[in-house]
């Protein structure tokens, strides 16, 4: 049986990826693809996820959500993705995005659902899911699990503290991270071990698959080495994410209590207690390890699958 995946994200080269493994994995049942604005602003980030799905040949409505986080400015992280927020790669238009705004679609999705039984998938700041839970909480009774590619035990990629989707909207991650659904996170410790190399890409663009594989090994090579890393790699963050759903056994993970800092120099950093050294309560599964290889496997497994 395959389990209901309403997905949030900001596409990026990597979402894009994401997309396009949870498209093609029976596992899982795609109802909906919201968007915000966060590697690129949302007049880039709607159309690219509207091309990437409609390059996969999704059904899934696709709706636009925030173009700023709840409070403070927007940011965009184009180093990383490029201005067009898909390193350079021009893909086909996709069909219109559906009327109506993230947030509501969100809560139209999940009203009425069995308890427990929708997987909500964050893969950029949490803007619209944040304001979705918010702003009806009894329909979190409807939420399987939180899947959010978000926060860092150690290190940040945006500042010295914090990951790009929590620093885009920490109060927006500190309302999932209390909200008491089940969340698991995807941290940039787990991401620094499913690394894109040339080898990788070479080896993808190899296998079976017709355009969705091309575009996704066009996007893989344009994706810069991360100096973070020393230059061993470009962590690809999102499709994680998705692995998790699709094959958890690729994983290991622990219980751990999670809490996001709000102010100063370290706003957006997640303080992530593994040990249960602090008072705070265990509000999250941290997945701790990816078996790499597996997980590349996996991606160029489903690719195959793809138009
Ligand atoms: C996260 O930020 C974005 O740049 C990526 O798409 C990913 O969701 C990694 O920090
Ligand atoms: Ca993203």
């Amino acid at each position: 049986m395959s389990r209901a995946v309403l997905i949030d994200c900001d596409p990026g080269t990597d979402d894009a990826v994401a997309l396009w493994l949870a498209l093609a994995s029976p596992e899982l049942d795609l109802r909906l693809v919201t968007v915000a604005g966060g590697n690129v602003g949302l007049e880039r980030t709607l159309p690219n996820a509207r091309a990437v799905l409609g390059l996969g040949g999704a059904r899934a409505p696709v709706v636009a959500g925030a173009e700023r986080p709840l409070t403070g400015a927007y940011r965009s992280e184009t180093r990383v993705h490029g201005t067009d927020g898909l390193g350079g790669v021009v893909l086909p238009a996709g069909p219109p995005a559906a009327p109506g705004l993230a947030a509501d679609a969100i809560r139209d999705a999940l009203r009425g659902a069995a308890p427990a039984s929708v997987t909500l998938v964050g893969l950029g700041p949490a803007t619209n899911l944040a304001l979705a839970l918010a702003t009806e909480p009894p329909l979190r009774a409807a939420v399987a699990e939180i899947v959010l590619m978000t926060g860092a035990v150690g290190e940040g990629n945006w500042t010295p503290a914090a990951e790009f989707n929590a620093a885009m909207d920490p109060e927006a991650l500190a309302v999932l991270l209390g909200c008491g659904c089940p969340v698991t996170l995807v941290t940039l410790d787990l991401t620094a071990q499913a690394l894109v190399t040339p080898a990788r890409v070479a080896a993808l663009r190899a296998g079976p698959g017709g355009r969705c594989r091309a575009a996704c090994g066009d996007i893989l090579a344009a994706l810069p080495p991360s100096k973070r890393l020393a230059g061993r790699g470009a962590p690809l963050h999102d499709p994680c994410a998705i692995a998790w759903l699709v094959a958890p056994a690729l994983f290991t993970h622990r219980p751990a209590a999670a809490e996001v800092v709000l102010d100063g120099p370290d706003r957006g950093r997640t303080r992530i207690d593994r040990w249960q050294r602090s008072d705070r309560p265990v509000n999250i599964r941290l997945l701790e390890t990816i078996d790499a290889e597996g997980f590349f496997a996996l991606l160029g497994e489903r690719l195959a699958r793809l138009p």
